[in-house]
């Protein structure tokens, strides 16, 4: 019985530390392509909340990270407001990609 729960337990903390090492590592790589000047997690900064862009287009399907990356490395305007964001042409189409999945996986989970 003991060893059940702590298997369970176990299991249980590499799932989340799973978890918890992707989301550093999306937020970490964000950080190094400067992201984080115009952005924030929960609130609004130059851009829009990253969360807010999740709820936006999470759900959606796969061809939302190629959206997203395209975004990311082009640049956009009009979606969120006035103020455009400028081309992130320092950005790989790999990295691009990276951080659009980290993005989309902001979101909380729908049921
Ligand atoms: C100079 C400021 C600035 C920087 C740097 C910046 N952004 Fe943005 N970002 C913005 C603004 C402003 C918008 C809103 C554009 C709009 O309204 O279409 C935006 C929008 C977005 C969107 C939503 C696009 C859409 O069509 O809804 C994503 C995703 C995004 N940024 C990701 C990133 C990532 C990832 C980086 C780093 C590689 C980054 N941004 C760097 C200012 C910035």
């Amino acid at each position: 019985m003991h060893l059940k729960i702590s298997l369970w337990a176990a299991v249980a903390c590499v799932f989340s530390a799973g978890a918890v090492q992707a989301q550093t590592v999306g937020l970490d790589l964000a950080k190094s392509k400067a992201c984080m000047a115009c952005h924030q997690v929960d609130s609004k900064r130059v851009g829009p909340p990253l969360k807010s862009v999740a709820e936006r287009y999470a759900g959606q399907g796969d061809a939302m990270v190629d959206y997203l990356a395209g975004k990311i490395r082009g640049g956009g305007r009009g979606a969120w407001g006035a103020v455009p964001m400028p081309a992130q042409t320092h950005v790989s189409q790999e990295d691009a990609r990276l951080l659009a999945e980290w993005i989309l996986s902001l979101a909380p989970a729908k049921q």
